[in-house]
């Protein structure tokens, strides 16, 4: 059933090129220049014309709708909050029914998620659900929604459903930007045609970085803490990158915004600190390279994600990843794919039980 792979989470890394594929099908239709979600087309108008989007959402789903806010912010140009389920459960939240909430789930089951979803409704909200789980509670209850289609994931980790859940919220917020006239038609074009090329690129990421980040991880046995630094759309992916880490290497992690860097977290620098900094060519480049020199001048040691032919990161980190250009706002699915890959090493040669670690369930059932 791991069909040959050591571990679900090894297999389910590699499905990745597969899984976003299946999350595209029937949906991206380049050829046509259409994005065709029953789902979003039924309640096209009241999507559209929220005042407010939020996106509720626990872990590594959480992490998806932050990337979430920031597609559908760009181009859809609705104003968008995300949430942890827990917290907006809680705290008397103002929502009305010209609300949209858009809860995230992969099983579908989690507690959390559920109750905020029921609070939402009783408030009126339009609730739209994307899980990967088909038929499970959360698919059942919300008031529309779109699967993932990622098939099914067994390591506790997500991994494929993360990237899925990515793709189907570039896809909705594509959508929405096409049919409210934000988005020119030039530029939806040009972004879907590069959605279609993702499962490819995801694809030769895997090949080019996989070996590559197996040796690297070998040098990361014996770390306490790890840093993961990104920026604009890749904030988040730092975010996961560090919660990956965390869950199965038993390993501190911290993801920040890089620009944060210089408000606190610069004071644990030293060269016991190992630094992952995701540098793609777009977002403000320049200065994630300052950032880079920073982290040198204390002695951390880089881990770098960068688009292949970069010379300017590359050559201060001690460790460099290449991955595939993209836009900006797809970077994250890419990136996320060495960075899966290395928390996956490093917890192997912990001797981690990667797919069942301590603690955790796949379906956090309870509050
Ligand atoms: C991280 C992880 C958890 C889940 C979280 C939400 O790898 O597995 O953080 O993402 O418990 O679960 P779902 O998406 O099922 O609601």
């Amino acid at each position: 059933e791991k069909g040959g792979y050591e571990h679900f989470m090894l297999k389910e890394i590699f499905e990745q090129p597969k899984s976003i594929h299946d999350t595209l099908r029937g949906r991206l239709l380049v050829e046509e220049g259409i994005i065709k979600m029953a789902g979003i087309w039924d309640h096209l108008e009241r999507l559209n014309q929220a005042q407010k989007i939020t996106i509720i959402a626990c872990g590594t789903s959480w992490h998806a709708g932050l990337i979430g806010e920031y597609l559908i912010e760009e181009f859809a140009r609705i104003p968008v909050e995300v949430e942890y389920a827990s917290e907006f459960r809680y705290r008397n939240p103002i929502i009305t029914d010209k609300d949209i909430v858009i809860a995230i789930s992969q099983s579908g089951e989690t507690a959390d998620t559920m109750a905020a979803i029921k609070m939402a409704k009783e408030k009126g909200a339009f609730v739209y659900g994307i899980c990967n789980v088909v038929d499970s509670s959360i698919s059942r209850i919300t008031d529309a929604g779109s699967y993932t289609h990622a098939g099914p994931e067994i390591g506790v980790a997500s991994t494929k459903a993360f990237t899925s859940q990515l793709t189907v919220l570039s896809l909705i917020a594509l959508k929405l930007g096409k049919h409210n006239g934000h988005l020119s038609n030039q530029e939806f074009m040009k972004l879907i045609t590069e959605l279609d090329a993702l499962p490819k690129k995801v694809e030769e990421v895997l090949e080019s970085t996989h070996e590559h980040v197996k040796e690297i991880a070998k040098h990361f046995i014996g770390a306490q803490n790890f840093l993961y630094l990104g920026r604009g759309y890749n904030f988040p992916a730092a975010l996961e990158g560090a919660l990956k880490l965390k869950e199965i290497s038993y390993i501190h992690a911290e993801g920040y915004p890089a620009a944060e860097m210089k408000h606190g977290p610069i004071a644990l620098i030293d060269e016991n600190m190992p630094i992952v900094i995701i540098a793609p060519k777009q977002g403000h480049y320049d200065k994630i390279v300052s950032n880079v020199q920073e982290i040198k001048a204390r002695k951390g040691r880089i881990i770098a994600l960068v688009n292949k032919g970069d010379t300017q990161v590359a050559s201060v980190a001690d460790f460099v990843i290449e991955f595939p250009e993209t836009s900006e706002c797809f970077s994250p699915i890419i990136a996320s794919i060495p960075l899966q890959l290395l928390a996956y090493y490093i917890a192997v040669y912990r001797g981690a039980n990667v797919d069942q670690p301590r603690n955790l369930a796949k379906s956090v059932t309870v509050e």
